[in-house]
């Protein structure tokens, strides 16, 4: 199979100062996804953008444009002839990009990289690792013997997905530091800074490069053994993409789900009358199902982005090809024509179509994982520590970029 290795801006960039880090005063014509106050205050700032206009824009990157309404994100999601996933985030348009389907595949080629991916994440596997995963979380509990004051994203949230993806994929959980380091360099500094990006390809791709080449000698039928012998019509897979596959397995399936559930905790960490209600019910109890399912829309981690393939038209504004284009999921869910009264967190939202695992052909292949290390996580948690709450001599910091989240949560565990 033939891949695309990615392609360079449609626009002449030669004279663009990429290096205007200048903290963000305009957000609806100077936005930045790396600014120091989006981790900690994007949904205010969607909010205020959705109130002046449904679309703001940037230079800082090229053109790229942040739609903020549902309307718009679903508009750009759906739409595979004007937008391509050649690029999915928002970055210096000269980046360095390596191909990690089935996200970065536009049709008709996605369906088949999805495809080869999908099995090992149907909700029936995953409801198969329930038991373990809950044993995993009460361990790590039981590593807190004795304490009253933790980090839990230091000690709890960011273990879980690790496991979770290394448990499904056969990728060795030992290595969880270099792959935290990965993606924190991937997601905080590569957007502004092609070194690093090349970077972080290299090492990741000489490091898969090892464990497929060891599969292929050594079989042993996990997740690796098959990406590694993959075939698409008969044919084996390009060995680029192989690696790109998993690139995309490491890089997709941790700092997401470890960024919901760590929000899930630290807002429950100032909600006491909420955590109250949690406790009273079952684990099956659908209070739970709704709890997180309002984690997910009110604190959906995971921005995306487009290429602009066409001129086109969005939200009556003109788009034009080689502009790059945000896809703002976690905006859309506080968007007062799609939720009602979105700004309230309802823990028992019965309506709640939020889009936190994206829209149309890339929807999230990792969702039933992610759901239930979330569901697990917060239970465990909840029933251990039914009133933790956020420690007032601590400070949360919070991840800005593609992926949003709590990176430290510092607690009071009041046992
Ligand atoms: C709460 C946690 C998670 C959130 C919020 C989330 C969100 C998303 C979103 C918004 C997309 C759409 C991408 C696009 O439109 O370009 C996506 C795609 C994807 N996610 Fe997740 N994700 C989560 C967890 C996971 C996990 C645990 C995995 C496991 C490996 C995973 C694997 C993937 C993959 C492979 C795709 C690409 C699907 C495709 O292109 O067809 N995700 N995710």
């Amino acid at each position: 199979m033939a891949y695309d290795a990615g392609d360079t801006t449609d626009h002449d960039l030669t004279d663009h100062d990429f290096t205007d880090h200048a903290p963000v005063r305009d957000w609806v014509n100077d936005w930045d996804w790396l600014d120091d106050q989006w981790g900690s205050n994007a949904i205010d700032i969607w909010n205020d953008v959705r109130e002046q206009c449904p679309m703001a824009s940037t230079e800082r990157y090229g053109r790229a444009f942040m739609p903020v309404t549902m309307d718009a994100v679903s508009q750009v999601a759906h739409d595979t002839e004007n937008f391509s996933s050649i690029w999915v985030n928002v970055s210096r348009p000269d980046a360095p990009r390596r191909p990690a389907p089935p996200i970065t595949s536009d049709p008709p080629d996605h369906a088949e990289h999805r495809k080869l991916l999908l099995g090992p994440f149907s909700p029936k596997k995953i409801q198969q690792m329930e038991d373990e995963m809950r044993a995993y979380c009460r361990d790590l509990i039981a590593d807190l013997d004795g304490l009253d004051q933790v980090d839990a994203a230091e000690r709890y949230t960011q273990h879980i997905p690790v496991h979770g993806i290394c448990q499904i994929t056969g990728i060795p959980e030992g290595d969880a530091d270099l792959f935290r380091d990965w993606i924190h360099r991937n997601f905080q500094l590569a957007p502004r800074d092609n070194t690093v990006r090349m970077q972080v390809m290299t090492e990741m791709s000489a490091y898969i490069d090892g464990i497929l080449k060891d599969r292929l000698e050594n079989p042993n039928g996990d997740m690796l053994t098959d990406i590694a012998n993959a075939e698409i019509d008969g044919e084996p897979v390009d060995w680029e993409l192989k690696l790109g596959y998993v690139r995309l397995l490491i890089i997709a399936g941790i700092d997401t789900t470890w960024s919901a559930l760590g929000s899930g905790l630290w807002h429950f960490a100032q909600h006491p009358d909420q955590v109250a209600r949690l406790v009273e019910v079952d684990n099956d109890d659908l209070l739970w199902q709704t709890a997180s399912e309002e984690v997910l829309r009110y604190y959906a981690p995971v921005t995306m982005a487009r290429k602009v393939i066409a001129d086109t038209e969005v939200a009556g504004c003109p788009v034009h090809t080689g502009d790059q284009m945000l896809l703002t999921f976690p905006a859309a869910n506080h968007d007062p024509e799609a939720f009602e009264n979105p700004e309230e967190f309802q823990i028992d939202r019965a309506r709640n179509r939020h889009v936190a695992f994206g829209l149309g052909v890339h929807r999230c292949l990792g969702s039933n994982l992610a759901r239930l290390e979330m569901l697990v996580g917060m239970q465990e948690w909840i029933r251990a520590f039914p009133n933790f709450s956020l420690d007032p001599d601590g400070v949360t910091t919070w991840a800005n970029g593609q992926v949003r989240g709590p990176r430290n949560i510092p607690v009071l565990l009041n046992r």
